[in-house]
């Protein structure tokens, strides 16, 4: 049977970047399902799209030497996922109970056929709570704030570490507190704080757990 290691965590938890290396060292796909959220939040903003034409998206990853490549009806799309517009309005999309009910079936169909580490927020708790491991990964908001204000601060000058911490607190708030599917940490998780580990360190101690 295939094996599905899921990874849950919080905004700049690490997950993606902790989940990409590790799907590498195992030979394992890597899915971000953050980025079917975003891929439905680009196609709500810019084609109009309802919520039933969302389930006739094609969605594929791909994954290519140091990268994990996403396609949406066969056109390669990470690098509009993270444009401000997509980031500001995700959450709000994430939180509706149909497209959950969609994305969590094209999240099942993706997985399932292939040695898979998955990352998200409900991905131990409700697409896959068989898995073979189950990590949550955090960190304090602070640490997770001055991460993503690393990752911002070129583009963005003008804003602070306390704006990012504020937004960081509000989606933090939002994921946790909305009614479909709310972030929760599964039952039988490990869970990993890596505020003060790096990514390679991070990957080690999962590991550890994996043997
Ligand atoms: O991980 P991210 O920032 O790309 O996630 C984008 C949004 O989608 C975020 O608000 C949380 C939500 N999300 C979710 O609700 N369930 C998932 N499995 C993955 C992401």
């Amino acid at each position: 049977m295939n094996q599905i290691i899921t990874i849950d965590g919080p905004v700049s938890s690490g997950k993606n970047s902790v989940g990409h290396l590790l799907a590498r060292k195992l030979g394992y796909h890597f899915i971000d399902t953050g980025s079917i959220y975003r891929i439905y939040t680009l196609y709500s903003l810019e084609k109009n799209y309802l919520v039933s034409d969302l389930e006739k998206i094609d969605i594929r990853f791909k994954t290519k030497s140091h990268d994990t490549l996403i396609y949406a009806d066969g056109i390669e799309i990470n690098n509009r996922l993270h444009e401000p517009k997509v980031t500001e309005f995700v959450s709000k999309i994430a939180a509706n109970p149909e497209i959950r009910s969609i994305s969590k079936r094209i999240q099942r169909q993706i997985g399932k056929p292939q040695n898979t580490v998955m990352t998200g927020r409900d991905i131990g708790t409700e697409i896959f709570p068989d898995a073979s491991l189950k990590i949550f990964l955090t960190a304090s908001p602070e640490v997770r704030a001055k991460r993503r204000y690393e990752q911002l601060k070129k583009t963005k000058p003008e804003l602070t570490l306390m704006d990012v911490l504020n937004q960081i607190r509000e989606r933090d708030k939002m994921d946790t507190e909305r009614e479909a599917s709310p972030m929760r940490i599964p039952e039988d998780a490990i869970i990993l704080d890596n505020s003060y580990l790096n990514v390679e360190q991070t990957v080690e101690k999962i590991l550890e757990h994996y043997k």
